[in-house]
């Protein structure tokens, strides 16, 4: 990579509305996952390609809970910076709302409410990760793609365009809530207008790299998990996704000090430091065996 180092965001406000009752008092970020918020697992997937200074993105009622639940970062090695964004405008109103923090650097933004997990992971994060111009996005093949923002293929196989929630889905690719951008995010974010929805679509940024041929577009493929949260129903087997796993490997999934850890962002002394603290949990056993 050259130039500045990429910079993290996790986008995590929105209204929640699809959950509700539950999210009427409590952000949909933060969440359990079986044993951890939900903010975890996205926030291990920044930690994962090596990115330390992430901003995180909520409501103005909401940021004070995230900061509960987070705090500055220093116990993972990581700078986390918050902004509010007043109102849920869209997705590409991200990259406005984080240019100060942005400074120019490329960045990996994520959905806060967006679970990876695979074995290749770190390697396709590393491969985004080294793109520094452009951007790269991942396409994973769903049965329902008329809820996401859906890639469409010319005759050559080549991207075309992609396609917010459409009625008639061109291809069954969907477009994760994953995105590689280089430091010009901010400045096209500007130029997009509103859709008729009254949002500033990932889309249409995503477009404006595509028409300038500067658009990545990864395969995901079937030897990976990206888990829906977006109902009740598949909140739950998210978390059930979660448990069969953690349970039968005994390892953790989206385990943040584990990374920082491994990545010699924090020490040995501060690992059990986050033991200690969740000891009376499978957690903090599980981090007191990776300090032993
Ligand atoms: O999950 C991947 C999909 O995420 C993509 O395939 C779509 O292209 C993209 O538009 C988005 O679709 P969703 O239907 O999931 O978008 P939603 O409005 O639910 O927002 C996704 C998350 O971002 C959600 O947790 C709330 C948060 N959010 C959303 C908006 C519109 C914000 O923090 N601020 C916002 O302004």
């Amino acid at each position: 990579m050259s130039g500045t180092e990429r910079r993290g965001i996790i986008l995590a406000g929105g209204s929640g509305t699809r959950l509700y009752p539950i999210t009427m008092g409590v952000s949909k970020q933060l969440l359990p996952i079986y044993d951890k918020p939900m903010i975890y697992y996205p926030l291990s997937v920044l930690m994962l390609t090596g990115i330390r200074d992430i901003c995180i993105i909520t409501t103005p009622q909401d940021q004070a809970q995230f900061q509960r639940t987070l705090g500055d970062g220093s116990q993972w090695g990581l700078s986390l910076t918050y902004v509010e964004q007043p109102s849920p405008d869209g997705l590409a109103q991200a990259y406005l709302l984080a240019e100060d923090f942005l400074d120019g650097a490329p960045s990996a933004m994520v959905l806060g409410d967006n679970i990876f997990f695979g074995h290749g992971l770190p390697e396709q994060l590393r491969i985004a990760d080294e793109q520094a111009q452009g951007g790269t996005v991942f396409g994973y093949r769903v049965a329902d793609p008329e809820r996401y923002g859906v890639v469409a293929f010319g005759p050559d196989k080549r991207v075309t365009g992609i396609v917010e929630k459409p009625e008639v889905p061109p291809s069954p690719y969907a477009v994760t809530g994953l995105y590689f951008l280089d430091g010009s995010a901010p400045e096209r974010a500007r130029k997009v207008t509103p859709s008729d929805r009254g949002e500033l679509e990932i889309v249409t940024l995503l477009e404006s790299y595509l028409a300038d041929g500067l658009l990545n577009v990864r395969q995901m493929g079937r030897g990976y998990a990206w888990l829906d949260t977006g109902t009740h129903a598949s909140l739950l087997d998210a978390g059930n996704f979660v448990r069969t796993l953690s349970d039968r490997q005994g390892q953790q999934v989206g385990c943040p000090e584990e990374i920082a850890f491994e990545n010699g962002w924090i020490d040995r002394a501060q690992l059990l430091d986050r033991a200690a603290l969740f000891q009376k949990t499978n957690y903090g056993k599980y981090l007191r065996r990776l300090a032993d």
